[in-house]
């Protein structure tokens, strides 16, 4: 039987320890604060968002949320970033993305102070982590490092295989592989044959937004599944009209020597790292140091 890569416990030991260093920091006065922006009414960013604000409560760092229109201006979005990177109470800014097409996305990102940028997003945090240097690395990336590590699978030396090349899953996972000295292959739109790739994998990560992209018939015997697909697929026998599957296809399950489970794989571990990274940031900057 596969081992089962699950999410929520792991999220929830790793939450009790939060608690007890937010606690200890609000004993030196510092209450960790996050604020939260999200632009528009998009079903799935409003369901991450207040994942994200109720699990900051249950550690007990404070956290606000600015919920704007989509019709709200690049300027009007980046002074509100300029607000929070001044105000002392907030230790981290997260901006949910995808913006609607009309916000320059990368003038968002780069608007964020690097001190507050909880979600690892800004150049230079993507370069300090690069460089394996420190800076903040995103939260789901790290989450898949820690839930790997949890479960004492070391990736030194393994054939890595991540299937989809974003800036906010795929590039920083592979480069958190490559610093722990994984052989790392990131397959993308372009690439000519994927299955030829996944079928070396002895750990491959799917993040590439498909249903059930990475059949079994992609992967060899003895391999780690990490799942990040969260994708709504429809279904008239459940009572919301759809089912929620990942990138890669449940009969695949039975190659795995562990798996992560959709849901309840990844999800629970970018909450919980959103967490680690803003009770961090609000260390760092009390002291004054750069992460
Ligand atoms: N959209 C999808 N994943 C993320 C994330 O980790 N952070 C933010 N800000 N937006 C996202």
């Amino acid at each position: 039987m596969a081992i089962i890569l699950a999410g929520g416990p792991v999220a929830n030991k790793l939450k009790k320890e939060l608690i007890q260093k937010v606690a200890e920091l609000k004993r030196r006065g510092i209450t960790p604060g996050l604020t939260a922006i999200r632009v528009g009414s998009d079903p799935a960013s409003e369901l991450y968002v207040s994942r994200k604000i109720m699990a900051c409560e249950e550690v007990g760092i404070e956290s606000r949320s600015h919920i704007l229109s989509d019709d709200v201006t690049d300027e009007e979005l980046l002074e509100l970033i300029r607000k929070e990177n001044e105000d002392s109470s907030t230790h981290g800014i997260l901006v949910q993305l995808p913006l609607p097409a009309t916000i320059d996305t990368q003038a968002v990102i780069e608007a964020v102070a690097p001190e507050k940028d909880v979600d690892g997003f800004h150049p230079f945090n993507v370069g300090r982590v690069s460089t394996n240097v420190g800076g903040f690395a995103p939260c789901t990336p790290k989450g898949i490092m820690k839930i790997l590590d949890f479960h004492g699978l070391d990736c030194r030396g393994k054939d890595v295989v991540v299937v989809g090349a974003s800036n906010i899953v795929g590039k920083p996972l592979a480069r958190l592989m490559l610093a722990k000295e994984a052989t790392v292959t990131t397959c993308h739109i372009e690439t000519k044959d994927v299955a030829e790739h996944t079928r070396r994998a002895d750990i491959l990560v799917v993040c590439a937004g498909r249903p059930s992209l990475v059949t079994k018939d992609m992967v060899k015997k003895g391999v780690i599944l990490i799942d990040v697909g969260v994708n709504r697929v429809p279904d008239s026998s459940s009572p919301r009209g759809f089912r929620v599957v990942g990138d890669i296809a449940s009969a695949a399950r039975d190659m795995a020597y562990a798996y992560t489970p959709v849901p309840g794989g990844i999800g629970p571990m970018t909450v919980a790292m959103l967490l680690e990274n803003t009770i961090i940031a609000a260390e760092a900057i009390d002291k004054g140091i750069v992460v």
